[in-house]
């Protein structure tokens, strides 16, 4: 991390001493700081995108500390055994010293590991402190997200008390408990916010100065006060808020408690902090919160003593996650059996993306009640937009110094967002003015900022600044362009912004904008900084500022100030711009106009068009999406516009590469690792005379040591056209093959990649692929025979849909067979980069277990393959590129996260389902079995379905299966060969065959149920996995509703499919 990083994220640097915390510290250093204090040995976990999240200030104590002979600290990377290695330390430390009862140690880890902590921790008899942050990563959207329901599943299975901070007050006395709770043998697991903690500057709590509890005083007092040496966790809460004066009760209210019509229940840190600072500003609705600070166990005496009786709506803000219903049904128990049935029980359900802030609350608390919402202005905020890698990353955090002497109470929230602009750093800065010790205030997306500052304007191509302004709210805009101050330039300059009409609008009636001339070095920070304070009206604006060069002379100051206030800022006047909105209003006129008459000769448009048309109007995002803890590290050129440019400037830019910022990478892709492999070995599998090429292809890996993969994972694999094909083409169309274009990258089109035309037609561009009826449509400006034009015009309108659909869908016309068949269209080689689709990556399921095979990558794969109208044999493009791949040919690829794993327990029994290819995952899942069978550990039944359509040609695997049952790994096989008689037989005739047997290992042993391959077959085979439930049902005399329990399979992870 640079020095500019370190300093944007923490002001104030990272604490020296466990005992004494500065003035302003992140609540994970709280935590930190009361683990360290209280617990010898510590085992931490690194986490993704920065591995010493969860633990990075115990270490730097560790590294400074003198003597560290009472404490063992020890770092370990997640893998499946994880939490071996710490039993196996405390085994050896039980049997060395004379056992002190009251030792603690601790595994400190993110959420996302604990599945593999399973096995270690359901025998261990020690007194183990879990400490998880929540955190795991959201495939979809690329965000790091808050995930608690992997955790409280975790700890409802194996009896484990958890306790989730509310506020971030009561961090450290939190902590100190959950210690506390552990040294009576209790199983505890502190369960918090990792990206809002490690992420927030907050006022350290005046409590957090020393760890505030003394841990082993209220130990050895409560250890008088209690019943039994073996207390329970009521007994050590109750006497621990007794002697300790905190009030750590199971639940908190806040609100109206008199008479409420709705009562919120929340869970999350940030969730009930921010709920429980709407109900400060807004105290006199009909409106209650309950906040849960200790959801297991779920005290539900406790929980119902909390509801009014007023209480008509009790809403649960829920987060949607496949396998979270641990405290929805335990509010709905508490209801049901204290007899309080007339209350009406919703859940308000979010995504684990969703973006939490002052506004969602007020909005979700309206939606529910006739609360009207009072605008709090107790605190003032304040956000800035720079690229991630600039070195004025840290404006803010120099504010936050400085407002924080002025007896202000202040809170920094920092965002690094990897995707958005290559790069974006976001800081959001708020003063609470009341003064009023709210540092419970934790701020994490602020809605209604009185100031933003933007320092790359690129920023506001792809981010709705305006949305998260004030009414009257300044926004700073610094601009590298070299324009004057005359109105001219500025109406050019925010036009260049390409704003759409409401937010012009928004900007001329609401907004007040400073357009700053970019300054170099320090001065940017000074310019910024001074303009802030004008703007808040301070008093001696030089004093304040703030300057990291020791070599600069403050003299400097005011000459600098009063250049820059001359020259190079200007205030725009609100009616200075209203021309340009007219004359924007006036352009969308105009446009509208041209459109309905456009409308008027095609007046009828099918409803996909119309959902076409929908699909591309662009919504800004209105907060940055946080997907790291770190900037992106990948240097890229700094404007990414999808612009194809011209030849010159690419060679200008391929020739000054260090100004342009251009940087050779494997795959510039930024969310996905890619990795070279090379081709172990590529075998068909299939007899020669059988129609269908069905290969297992191998990579060597030995070469990529950080290529790592888990059962069940894909190899994401970026297949490239056939050579001699494009050379064809590039013949056709004239072109050499060798000018330079920059066409965009296939996973972002956001980056530009250079490449020659023939690498370009190769590598990135989808030639051959099936082009959509938008392409057709592009045709047809650039048709020079009529003939052409009249056709291409047809086969859009809707009399055109039949033959479109003939073209597309029976001919399997290809860009290049459309180009042909319409020679006067012939867009330019750049237009061509854009009218033609990126070629995708293709996904195949790994076939091997890495623990099995260290250095290798397996996949089979069927080549798709069919004959076209026009007789010609037509081939899949990724899986015909990948048949042909000769061994040592090297390819570029990346590993896909899969929902696909195995049960928490090797007793759990699997029941695999696999299709054709589909089979490749369970190949993989079944050298997993008989690793953990070598490692030694007792493994559940494993039962394999498979199906194909013929023995002798597509017996997939089949010797390697018939092994593995010798072995005593798989149970039994059975083989369904579809086309091998005259009726067709599926593997669900075969699962039907074992009923009785695999009811036993699905119901009573809790096992597993696979399914992978095509899509089709999906309904049938649940048909026979609901005979499986049913016949259990039966058995034990119960009606049960199958479909539900087939939901409610899949929500546990018990029912996992893999089709496509
Ligand atoms: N390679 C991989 O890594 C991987 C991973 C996951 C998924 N996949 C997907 O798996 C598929 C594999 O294709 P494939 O060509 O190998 O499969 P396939 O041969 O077309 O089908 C496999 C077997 O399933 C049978 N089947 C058809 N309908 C069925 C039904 N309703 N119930 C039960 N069985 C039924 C087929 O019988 P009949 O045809 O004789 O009726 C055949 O015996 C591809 O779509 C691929 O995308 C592949």
């Amino acid at each position: 991390m640079s020095a500019a990083t370190a300093l944007a994220t923490n002001p104030f640097g990272s604490p020296k001493s466990s005992k004494e915390l500065p003035a302003y510290s992140t609540p994970l250093s709280i935590i930190n700081s009361a683990i360290y204090e209280n617990v010898n040995n510590i085992f931490a976990y690194n986490s993704f995108s920065n591995p010493e999240l969860l633990h990075s200030y115990i270490k730097s104590w560790l590294q400074n500390a003198n003597n560290t002979d009472d404490k063992f600290f020890k770092e370990f990377d997640i893998r499946s055994g994880a939490g071996l290695g710490p039993l196996g330390f405390i085994k050896s430390q039980q049997n060395s010293v004379i056992a002190n009862p009251h030792t603690v140690s601790t595994i400190i880890t993110p959420s996302y590991g604990l599945p593999f902590f399973y096995d270690a921790l359901s025998s261990a008899k020690a007194n183990i402190l879990l400490n998880v942050g929540a955190l795991n990563y959201n495939q979809e959207s690329g965000s790091i997200i808050n995930d608690y329901s992997t955790s409280l599943n975790f700890a409802s299975s194996l009896n484990y008390n958890v306790l989730t901070p509310i506020s971030n007050n009561e961090v450290s006395n939190l902590t100190s408990l959950s210690v506390v709770l552990s040294k009576f043998g209790l199983k505890t697991m502190n369960l918090f916010d990792s990206i809002n903690y490690s992420n927030t500057i907050i006022k350290t709590p005046s409590s957090c100065s020393a760890s505030p509890i003394n841990v082993q005083d209220v130990t050895l007092k409560l250890s008088k006060l209690v019943s039994t040496p073996n207390p329970s966790f009521n007994e050590v809460l109750e006497k621990f808020n007794e002697l300790t004066g905190a009030k750590l009760h199971n639940f908190h209210y806040s609100g109206n408690f008199e008479n409420p019509k709705t009562v919120f229940v929340t869970y999350g840190s940030l969730e009930s902090q921010l709920f429980n600072s709407f109900m400060e500003e807004n105290s006199n609705g009909d409106v209650g919160i309950i906040s849960i600070r200790i959801p297991l166990p779920f005290d539900l005496e406790k929980f119902i003593a909390l509801i009014p009786n007023s209480t008509k709506n009790l809403i649960f803000i829920n987060q949607k996650a496949n396998n979270s219903n641990l405290i929805k049904s335990n509010i709905s128990a508490a209801l049901f059996y204290f007899n309080r049935h007339s209350i009406n029980f919703t859940e308000y359900l979010y995504d684990s993306n969703f973006i939490w802030s002052p506004n969602a609350v007020s909005k979700i608390i309206s939606s529910f009640t006739s609360t009207s919402i009072a605008a709090s202005n107790s605190s003032q905020g304040f956000i800035y937009y720079s690229n991630d890698k600039s070195e004025n990353i840290d404006l803010f955090s120099k504010l936050a110094i400085s407002l924080s002497e002025d007896n202000n109470e202040i809170n920094l929230r920092t965002k690094f967002d990897n995707i958005l602009n290559a790069g974006t750093f976001q800081a959001q800065l708020s003063i609470n003015n009341n003064n009023n010790n709210r540092n419970g205030n934790i701020i994490s997306n602020i809605d209604t900022a009185e100031i933003s500052i933007v320092e790359d304007v690129s920023i506001l191509k792809n981010l709705n600044v305006l949305n998260t302004l004030k009414q009257n709210g300044t926004l700073i805009i610094n601009t590298k362009e070299n324009f004057e101050f005359v109105q001219d330039s500025i109406d050019t300059f925010v036009k260049g912004l390409n704003l759409s009409l409401n937010l012009l609008n928004q900007l001329i009636e609401n907004i007040k904008l400073i357009i700053v001339k970019y300054s170099d070095g320090e001065n940017f920070s000074i310019v910024n900084q001074a303009v802030f304070y004008k703007i808040l009206g301070a008093q001696d604006i030089v004093s304040k500022i703030v300057i990291n060069d020791p070599e600069f002379d403050r003299d400097d100051l005011p000459s600098i100030l009063e250049k820059a206030f001359a020259e190079d800022l200007i205030e725009i006047e609100n009616d200075s711009l209203s021309n340009l909105v007219k004359q924007t209003e006036l352009d969308i006129e105009n446009e509208k106009k041209e459109q309905e008459q456009e409308q008027e000769q095609e007046k009828e448009k099918t409803e996909q068009e119309e959902e076409e048309q929908q699909e591309e109007e662009i919504i800004l995002p209105s907060f940055v999406n946080e997907t790291s803890f770190v900037p992106n590290t990948s240097t890229l050129p700094k404007e990414t516009t999808t612009n194809i440019s011209n030849s010159t400037e690419i060679s200008k830019i391929l020739s000054f590469k260090e100004s342009y910022g251009v940087n050779h990478l494997l795959r510039p892709d930024l969310p996905i690792k890619n990795f070279i492999v090379k081709v172990k070995s590529n075998k068909r599998v299939t007899p020669e005379d059988y129609d269908r090429y069905i290969f297992e292809i191998n990579f060597d890996i030995s070469n990529t040591p950080d290529l790592k993969y888990d059962i069940g994972e894909a190899l994401g694999i970026h297949a490239e056209n056939n050579s001699q094909d494009v050379q064809e083409f590039l013949q056709f169309y004239n072109l050499s093959g060798n000018e330079i274009i920059m066409v965009p990258n296939k996973d972002n089109n956001k980056i530009l990649e250079a490449r020659t035309s023939f690498q370009a037609f190769k590598e990135n561009l989808d030639l051959f692929g099936k082009p959509p009826k938008r392409f057709y449509e592009s045709l047809i400006d650039y048709a020079e025979d009529e003939e052409d034009k009249t056709k291409l015009q047809e086969l859009i309108s809707p009399a055109g849909a039949v033959d479109l659909k003939r073209y597309q869908d029976v001919e399997f016309y290809t860009y290049v067979d459309i180009l042909k068949l319409y020679p006067s269209c012939k867009p330019s080689l750049s237009d061509l980069t854009t009218l033609i689709a990126p070629l995708k990556r293709r996904e195949y399921s790994i076939a091997s277990s890495q623990r099995v095979h260290p250095t290798e990558i397996h996949l089979l794969i069927v080549v798709v393959d069919w004959v076209d109208n026009q007789g010609r044999k037509r081939f899949g493009q990724a899986s015909k590129f990948i048949s042909d791949l000769k061994v040592g040919q090297e390819l570029v690829v990346s590993v896909k996260p899969s929902v696909m794993k195995l049960p928490p327990s090797p007793l759990q029994p699997v029941i695999m389902s696999g299709l054709g290819t589909g089979l490749a995952p369970f190949k993989a899942i079944v050298e997993e079995k008989l690793w953990q069978k070598q490692h030694g550990m007792e493994i559940g039944e494993v039962y394999l379905y498979m199906g194909s359509r013929h023995r002798r040609e597509e017996y997939l695997f089949g010797e390697l299966w018939e092994a593995y049952k010798d072995a005593g790994i798989i149970t039994h096989i059975g083989a369904a060969f579809s086309r091998d008689q005259p009726e067709k037989i599926y593997i669900q005739d075969r699962i039907r065959e074992n009923l009785s047997d695999l009811k036993t290992a699905m119901i009573d042993k809790n096992g597993s149920f696979y399914l992978c391959g095509p899509t089709w077959p999906v309904p049938d085979i649940t048909k026979a996995l609901q005979d499986i439930i049913e016949a259990d049902a039966k058995e034990k005399g119960i009606k049960v509703d199958l479909n539900a329990a087939i939901e409610e399979l899949k929500e546990s992870s018990r029912y996992i499919l893999e089709v496509y």
